[in-house]
């Protein structure tokens, strides 16, 4: 496994869609190997495959909390087929947009449809910190922010800093 770069805004990269993965393959399987040690690395508890600069949808996730008992989860072409109508509150960060967090509503729990790390399609239903991972993750696939849950004023004044950022 090695470790990738992630990319941070105001790269375009984040802000566009990714496509469909055909099949989950064995190159599929070592950028899902690398996606994982990179987000443990950082630390984070979920990375999508735009963030290293790959537009697939493919996303990776681990919010257990315990290292000595790491639960991490492999999402080909995630697709969120329910939400549930009861909403949490969560300060979001995000990995490509570092130091800055927004407090986020969402949907408290979801069922999402994808493809494994053995091309196995699974359905999963879970709720709390995952729900709103998920949700977040499948935001990155479709070029959405946490930034866009701020006030364009406030999303502003970050975007500008970090582009100031990379002129410096
Ligand atoms: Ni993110």
């Amino acid at each position: 496994m090695s470790k990738l770069d992630i990319v941070t805004i105001p790269d375009p990269i984040l802000r566009t869609s990714s496509t469909q993965i055909e099949r989950v393959d064995d190159e599929v399987r070592r950028l899902m190997d690398d996606m994982l040690e990179t987000m443990y690395d950082a630390p984070g508890i979920g990375l999508a495959a735009v963030q290293v600069g790959v537009p697939k949808r493919l996303i990776v996730l681990d919010v257990s909390d315990d290292e000595d008992n790491p639960n991490p989860l492999f999402m080909a072409n995630p697709e969120i087929v329910r939400l549930g109508e009861e909403t949490r509150l969560h300060e979001e960060g995000c990995l490509s947009i570092p130091g800055i967090h927004v407090d986020i509503e969402r949907p408290a729990d979801v069922t999402v449809r994808y493809v494994d790390r053995d091309g196995a399609e699974q359905e999963l239903t879970t709720d709390g910190l995952l729900a709103t991972a998920i949700q977040h993750e499948v935001d990155h696939l479709d070029g959405k922010l946490i930034i866009d849950f701020m006030s364009r004023l406030k999303r502003d004044v970050v975007i500008r800093k970090f582009k100031k950022q990379v002129r410096a």
